[in-house]
């Protein structure tokens, strides 16, 4: 049967996103000749249809072979709103635009909100997931976090030359809002020294004693420290009224604390990366993971399926409740995962065991 697919991104924006909508369009095209819509702006393009009407685009297979290479989205994406306030005049959005089927790609949180609109809404849907963050569960792999990773690194070798330059600790702020898996693997793929993420407590005490053992134990008069943006308070944290609510940010404020603990004797520069890891074109992995994710969201619709999100588990991509998705999302880094045995091993400072 010919259906009318919608397809949408939600929440914050990644790499990867257009290579999704490419696989999407051209698959469904070719194989099942249905017609493909584009919905601007998230649940906004289904909400705001008649007040101020975003349009609409459709989309064939003219045109969508630069969508591999190219960040952003070309749909556009909101990450903020009052949606869940809106619930029957985004679900009245679908029928007016005569879907049969949609495609939503997002975050745990567009992934909860969408779960809501397709469940009230009866609307057959199939999820599929992105975030810089890595922290949908259920999926070893989602849509962005390889380019943001390799974006990091990038900026950790440049920072190393640097640092080694002029002797200075380069501490380097990246995101990843409540979950560390970021930091992590940017910190292990580009040497940091210690690394600090918000499932693992630390102390100030324990960073500056590893910046000392490298600088008198091995002659290391430089050192890279990964601080994700949602770490925590370190345990014996001095000075975190001056820094209250981190209006600084994590970066300055494990500068602030590293000077007062080393008497003012570190050199410490603080970089924060911001938006640039979520900008650029996606690696070659995200382009391969949007693609086979595209492809098999079509074809569970196909298969009549619906409330699934496709996953990457095991070197396949498999399809997995959305609702036992968001049960177990946000993922976060598990303490005692290979990668932070990894890093603790190399003697990267990555918290201190014991402490709560
Ligand atoms: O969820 C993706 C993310 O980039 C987080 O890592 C970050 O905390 C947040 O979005 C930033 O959001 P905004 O684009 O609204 O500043």
């Amino acid at each position: 049967m010919q259906k009318r697919l919608g397809i949408l991104t939600s929440g914050g924006d990644c790499p990867g996103l257009n290579a999704v909508i490419r696989a999407v369009v051209n698959h469904a095209t070719l194989t099942y000749n249905w017609q493909v819509v584009g919905i601007p702006y998230a649940t906004r393009g289904l909400l705001e249809r008649k007040a101020i009407p975003l349009s609409i685009h459709g989309l064939d297979l003219r045109g969508i072979d630069p969508l591999l290479n190219m960040g952003g989205t070309i749909l556009g994406s909101i990450n903020k709103g009052d949606t869940l306030s809106h619930v029957d005049e985004i679900i009245a959005g679908y029928h007016d635009l005569g879907l049969d089927a949609l495609i939503g790609i997002g975050g745990d949180g567009s992934l909860a909100i969408l779960n809501q609109l397709q469940s009230q809404g009866n609307w057959q849907f199939i999820a599929i997931p992105k975030t810089i963050d890595n922290d949908v569960g259920k999926t070893e792999r989602v849509v962005g976090f390889d380019t943001a990773v390799n974006t990091i690194v990038d900026a950790l070798n440049r920072l190393t030359f640097t640092a080694a330059s002029h002797d200075r600790v380069m501490i380097v702020e990246v995101m990843g809002r409540t979950a560390g898996h970021l930091a992590l693997h940017s910190g292990i793929a580009g040497g940091a020294d210690v690394i600090l993420i918000p499932e693992i407590p630390y102390t100030i005490k324990g960073v500056c004693e590893h910046l000392a053992e490298l600088r008198d134990r091995w002659e290391r008069r430089f050192a890279i420290v990964v601080v994700a943006e949602g770490a925590q308070i370190a345990a014996d944290s001095s000075n975190y009224a001056s820094c209250e609510k981190l209006s600084c940010g994590m970066g300055q404020y494990i500068a602030d604390e590293l000077r007062c603990c080393s008497n003012h004797q570190i050199d410490i520069r603080v970089s924060v990366l911001g938006h640039i890891q979520r900008g650029g074109i996606p690696s070659a992995l995200d382009r391969l993971i949007a693609t086979a994710f595209g492809k098999a969201a079509v074809d569970l619709l196909a298969d009549g399926q619906s409330a699934q999100m496709v996953a990457w588990q095991n070197g396949q991509v498999v399809a997995v409740p959305l609702e036992t998705v968001l049960a177990c999302s946000p993922c976060l880094v598990d303490p005692n995962n290979f990668l932070v045995k990894t890093a603790r091993s190399l003697s990267t400072y990555i918290g201190n065991v014991g402490i709560s």
